[in-house]
């Protein structure tokens, strides 16, 4: 089953804590997993997969321009209603705006009919809440990335348990 990670960086932050998600993904059995920087996705490939996630940087308390402008104008290719449907941020401070920006992410996945999802409580800990948060420069951001690898392996599993 395929599974996929769209995100928007400028310093490599993002991008990295998408491909410890695709990490994740990829320990579950039967999972193919990759990300995609925005202006680089595999629209066949998307199309095709049955768990997509989205990643966005904090900029002013929102996604970026760019996060937001491909999902007004490219998301709709990909064929999300439907599918499994989750999103994660990194931020600068823990106070600023990560989780408004994966809800703003979120929000956008159920206009499209996606099956939003984090895993919540429902795991136990680390409880990840609307997403997984990374916090750079104020923290060490490497100190989040397990939190990333287990949020791509509870989607992944979520996946193959509703689709394969
Ligand atoms: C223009 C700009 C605005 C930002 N605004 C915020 C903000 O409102 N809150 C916050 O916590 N971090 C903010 N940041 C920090 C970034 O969200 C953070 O460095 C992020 O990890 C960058 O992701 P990237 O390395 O994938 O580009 C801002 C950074 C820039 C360049």
């Amino acid at each position: 089953m395929k599974t996929a990670v769209i995100y928007h960086s400028v310093t490599g932050n993002t991008k990295n804590m998408g491909e410890i998600i695709v990490q994740g993904m990829n320990s579950v059995q039967g999972v193919e997993a990759r990300s995609f920087d925005i202006e680089h996705v595999d629209t066949a490939f998307v199309k095709e997969a049955k768990c997509v996630v989205f990643g966005s940087p904090i900029y002013a308390a929102h996604i970026t321009g760019q996060m937001m402008n491909y999902l007004l104008a490219e998301a709709g290719k990909l064929e999300l209603a439907g599918k499994l449907a989750g999103a994660y941020a990194t931020a600068q401070y823990v106070h600023g705006g990560a989780e408004l920006g994966i809800r703003e992410m979120l929000d956008h996945c159920m206009v499209m009919g996606a099956l939003t999802y984090s895993g919540g409580a429902s795991w136990g800990k680390p409880v990840i809440h609307l997403g997984p948060v990374g916090i750079d420069h104020t923290l060490d951001i490497d100190q989040f990335a397990k939190n990333f690898e287990i949020y791509g392996t509870r989607m992944a599993q979520k996946a193959m348990e509703l689709f394969a």
